[in-house]
């Protein structure tokens, strides 16, 4: 089921260096929600604190609130463990377990969660590939590894691996970076359809993707180095692309910076 994502007055430091200020920002269930912006301007970092990884970074703090729907993932007694099996993440290099099979690759976030029935299991991970669009490829190499798959093959195998759970929201940074334009597309095609279902988030440096595959887009940048990263501009995808309401937005769409 997917929810809504609804952050205020978020903060998130390494150590004593704020990377990213005062973030405010409502993502709706059933859309996608682009992040653009220069380098270093906190996109991947405001991404982990929506599923509470960035505090497994080393100093990693924030401060601040994150509803998902109805519950604070911030709370007292929230399981981040938990969370993250909420909200699932896809990252820019495709990371199967190396050693595993494809199909135990789906299968391991069900086994963590204590599934095991090999029927039950066959059912989800045969669902979990068609719905990364991976089946027909994979289906007679099941017991092959992960790790043998095509780059774009693999970060279809991570995305079926990601929604075997059942995730409620999806967050994805920039998992077309490393891939060729044909699985770029494949994986951009999979990204309208998943939004049916979930609630997806994604950083992406590629404009046209942005424009592609999102319905809201947000702008961050920071003022200068060693400044913490801000949301400038939250949008219909559309209107950030025709025409923005802040000048640095502008500037950063048509190249001008960045
Ligand atoms: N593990 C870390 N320890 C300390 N500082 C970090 C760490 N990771 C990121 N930072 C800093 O936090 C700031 C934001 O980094 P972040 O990776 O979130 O940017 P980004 O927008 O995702 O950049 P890119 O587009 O290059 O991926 C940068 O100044 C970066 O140097
Ligand atoms: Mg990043």
């Amino acid at each position: 089921m997917a929810k809504r994502i609804d952050v205020s007055g978020l903060n998130a430091y390494y150590g004593s260096f704020l990377a990213i200020e005062d973030i405010s920002m409502t993502v709706e269930p059933r859309s996608v929600t682009a992040f653009i912006g220069p380098s270093g301007c906190g996109k991947s970092t405001f991404l982990r604190t929506l599923n509470r990884m960035h505090e497994v970074t080393p100093g990693g703090r924030v401060e601040g609130k994150v509803m998902l729907d109805e519950e604070n993932l911030y709370g007292a007694g929230i399981d981040p463990v938990a969370v993250r099996r909420e909200v699932g993440m896809v990252f820019q290099r495709p990371n199967p377990f190396p050693t595993m099979s494809v199909y135990d690759n789906v299968a391991a976030g069900l086994r963590l969660n204590g599934k095991h029935k090999k029927s039950e299991l066959d059912d989800v991970v045969e669902k979990s590939l068609k719905g990364a669009n991976l089946w027909n490829e994979v289906k007679d190499r099941l017991n092959k590894p992960g790790s043998g798959l095509s780059g774009g093959q693999q970060q279809r195998l991570c995305i079926a691996r990601a929604i075997a759970v059942e995730p409620n929201v999806l967050l994805m940074d920039e998992p077309c970076s490393a891939l060729d334009p044909i699985s770029t597309l494949a994986i951009e095609d999979l990204i309208g359809e998943l939004k049916e279902q979930f609630t997806i988030v994604i950083v992406t440096h590629n404009m046209q993707q942005a424009a592609r595959v999102s319905d809201r887009t947000a702008f961050f940048n920071l003022a200068a180095v060693g400044q913490p990263g801000k949301l400038i501009e939250l949008d219909d995808t559309e209107r950030i692309f025709s025409n923005p309401s802040v000048q640095a937005t502008e500037d950063y769409i048509s190249g001008r910076f960045g």
